[in-house]
Formats: C-alpha cells, sequence, structure tokens
C-alpha cells in the first residue's frame, strides 16, 4: 500500500465486528497451533522445537520479504532516509531470525539423530522464501541458478524476484540521481545520508552473513562436519562455502580506495 492510500484508507470495520474480533480470532491462533505437525513415532520430544524454530523463521523470512519488496519501492522512488529506515528494520528481523538458531543449540546429537531419518529428503534449502531473499538482494549468479534448479522449476516467488533490479543496482542509480560515485559519499561530510544508507545495507549483509554462519556452527555442532545433508548436499562443507557470497560486492570494494597508494 503506498503512503497515499494508506492515508485515505476507510476504518476497516464497523464497531460491531471490531467487538467480535478476540485475541485469538485475530490472529488466526486455532489454525496457527494445529499447523505443528510431527512426523516421528512414536512423537520424539524434540521435534516439536524443530518445527517452530523452522516454522519461525519461515514467518519472519516471510516480513523480511515484504519489508525488502517496500525497500526496492524507496529506492526506486529514491528516497534515501525512507530507505534507510527500511533496512533498519530489516536488520533488526534478521537478527531475530539468527537469534533464533540458539534454540536449536539445546538439540543434542544423539537425539537429532532418533527422528532425523524421518524427516526424509526434505531440507532447508528447498526454502522458497529465503532463496527469494537472496535474489532480491541480489543473487543471481548461474551458480545460484543451478543450485536452484536442483530442486526442480524455479519457484514463482523467486522468479519474481528476479524480476527486480537488485539492492546494489537501486543503490546505485540513486547514486548516479544524486551525481556522486560510492568513494564520494564516505569522502564527503555532507554525503552522510547517502554514507549511512550505505553502512545500513553493509549490516544487512553482514546479519546475513552471521545467520549463515551460526547455521554452519549449528550444523556442525548436531551432524558433524562429514555428514550429508537431507537435502543431498555435501552438509557443512557445502554451507562453509556460502559464508563469503557478497550481495554487495561493491560496498566491500569501495573500502580498499581508502588505503591505496
Ligand atoms: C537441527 C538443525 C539444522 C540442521 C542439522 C540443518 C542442516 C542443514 C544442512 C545439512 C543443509 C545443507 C543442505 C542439505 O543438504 O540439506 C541446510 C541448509 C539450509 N538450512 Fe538448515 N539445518 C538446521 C536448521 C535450520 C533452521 C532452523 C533453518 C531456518 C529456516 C534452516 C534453513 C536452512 C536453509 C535456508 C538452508 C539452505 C542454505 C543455503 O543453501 O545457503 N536450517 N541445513
Amino acid at each position: 500500500m503506498t503512503e497515499r492510500q494508506r492515508k485515505t484508507q476507510k476504518p476497516a470495520q464497523s464497531k460491531q465486528q471490531a467487538k467480535e474480533l478476540t485475541y485469538s480470532s485475530y490472529l488466526a491462533l486455532d489454525e496457527l497451533l494445529k499447523l505443528q505437525r510431527t512426523v516421528s513415532e512414536p512423537e520424539h520430544p524434540d521435534e516439536l522445537l524443530f518445527i517452530i524454530v523452522h516454522q519461525a523463521s519461515e514467518l519472519w523470512f516471510k516480513v523480511i520479504l515484504h519489508e525488502l519488496e517496500g525497500l526496492v519501492g524507496l529506492l526506486e522512488a529514491k528516497d534515501t532516509l525512507g530507505a534507510l529506515t527500511s533496512t533498519r528494520r530489516v536488520n533488526a528481523l534478521v537478527r531475530i531470525v539468527t537469534g533464533q538458531l540458539s534454540a536449536l543449540e539445546t538439540l543434542p546429537p544423539q537425539r537429532f539423530a532418533q527422528f532425523r531419518g524421518y524427516l526424509g529428503t526434505s531440507s532447508g534449502s528447498q526454502s522458497v522464501q529465503f532463496r527469494a531473499i537472496e535474489a532480491m538482494s541480489g543473487m543471481r549468479d548461474e551458480h545460484f541458478v543451478q543450485v536452484l534448479k536442483q530442486h526442480g522449476e524455479i519457484p514463482p516467488l523467486v522468479a519474481e524476484a528476479f524480476t527486480k533490479p537488485t539492492l546494489q543496482q537501486l543503490f546505485e542509480d540513486l547514486l548516479v540521481a544524486h551525481n556522486v560515485t560510492l568513494e564520494q559519499i564516505y569522502a564527503e561530510a555532507h554525503q552522510r545520508p547517502l554514507q549511512m544508507l550505505a553502512e545500513s545495507l553493509l549490516e544487512y549483509e553482514q546479519g546475513f552473513a552471521m545467520w549463515r554462519f551460526l547455521h554452519v556452527q549449528l550444523v556442525e555442532r548436531i551432524i558433524g562436519p562429514a555428514t550429508s545433508g537431507t537435502g543431498g548436499t555435501l552438509g557443512s562443507r557445502y554451507l562453509q562455502k556460502t559464508v563469503s557470497q557478497r550481495f554487495f560486492p561493491k560496498l566491500w570494494e569501495v573500502r580498499s580506495k581508502f588505503f591505496q597508494g
């Protein structure tokens, strides 16, 4: 919804409707709390935690994607401060989803081994929303596309993310609109708003890399460094390689310019 639409929005409900709304009905809790369907038999006491951390992560991925879409709009509108506000929220969300991994650090290897077999070939690597976040953020290279295709056709949500310019591209367009270079926004004090936005985008990248790092630590802590994943990869050896991937290579490269000669 645009800001204009939001301002002209009618009061959403009649008083009667609002009266009937309860905490539970508003949040669809009856449905939500029935969605944790364990598959181990007899039910393993740790499977509920395993499901909830994944489901909660997917809910946070959903809102991250939503916010990234908003960020794309703000960057397209060349709204620097709006984009800065938006990235600050995205960064808070990434920190939350990363923090959740710690709940699974309490899952010891022998207990995970007791129900891992029930998971079959299902794997986090099939997370469509995770791939859409990566694609929106700028991962579009051939390797990325190949990995995606291993799981069949590229899902519509990801394909849609491919239709939008990358965040790095949009940020560069913003610099062109201001007639400045990446180097200038760091060198010139009056360019501070653009510099703050650049730093916030970098923080997003760092936060995402932190998720990848803590996830691979978690994986090694639970299944060890040499066990293959349920998704068919080499497990931690595959995941280690993803930690150094960059959404905004130019934002990292520009720093070395201040240390040359
Ligand atoms: C017991 C805890 C966990 C274990 C043992 C685990 C294991 C793995 C392994 C081995 C992979 C590599 C792909 C494969 O072959 O399966 C993977 C990928 C992935 N997992 Fe997990 N994982 C755990 C928790 C989580 C959680 C809580 C999430 C949150 C949604 C998650 C999301 C992902 C994603 C998005 C990938 C793809 C990463 C990429 O390709 O860069 N995992 N996981």
